[in-house]
């Protein structure tokens, strides 16, 4: 797959095949893109925490209220993604430019990872929706938990969302 391909074809997975193991060269080549993301003074702020079995349980279930996430459970494998430290630079720049360099850095490495997912043929769904101590304590991580990637091969005859964006002319302009 070319990026466009990958672009269009990834979609927020909500429906994993539970007989289905996630391969562990799988799990590092989706780290590995996700490293290789850029970021503000090339500082990477973030950790990358792999939950499996009952550990994948136990934060999927941190992600589940007011009846949100309940797929989440069906993942095989959840990545915790928790903040780590600018360097000097980035901090810095931080500072003097008032701007959160963060969670765009951690945004963009979940833009990758989630891109490899797709090009490795599995499933992934960013969330958003979690308590952040519960999965600290899952995790034993001392600083915030920024998303969640639950990840899987998708169920066969699961729900593939259409496509819903807002128009090109909305979101783009030439001056
Ligand atoms: C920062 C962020 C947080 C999100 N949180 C959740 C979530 O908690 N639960 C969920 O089902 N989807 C969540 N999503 C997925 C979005 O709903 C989804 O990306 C969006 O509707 C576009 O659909 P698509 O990913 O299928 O293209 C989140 C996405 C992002 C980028």
């Amino acid at each position: 797959m070319n990026f466009t391909e990958i672009a269009k074809n990834r979609y927020s997975c909500r429906s994993y095949d539970t007989t289905r193991k996630v391969e562990d060269e799988k799990i590092k080549a989706i780290l590995e893109s996700a490293i290789l993301s850029p970021s503000a003074c090339n500082s990477q702020p973030y950790h990358f925490t792999v939950c499996k079995g009952e550990k994948a349980k136990e934060v999927a279930k941190a992600t589940q209220s007011m009846g949100m996430n309940k797929f989440a459970s069906d993942a095989p494998v959840m990545i915790v993604i928790s903040e780590g430290n600018y360097n000097k630079t980035a901090s810095i720049g931080a500072k003097m430019k008032g701007n959160d360099y963060r969670s765009i850095d951690i945004g963009i490495a979940t833009a990758y990872l989630t891109a490899e997912a797709s090009a490795q043929g599995l499933g992934t769904c960013i969330l958003g929706w979690f308590d952040d101590k519960k999965i600290r304590k899952i995790c034993g991580l001392d600083s915030a938990v920024r998303l969640v990637i639950s990840l899987g091969y998708a169920k066969e005859g699961g729900v593939v969302p259409t496509k819903k964006r807002k128009a090109y002319d909305e979101l783009v302009s030439e001056v």
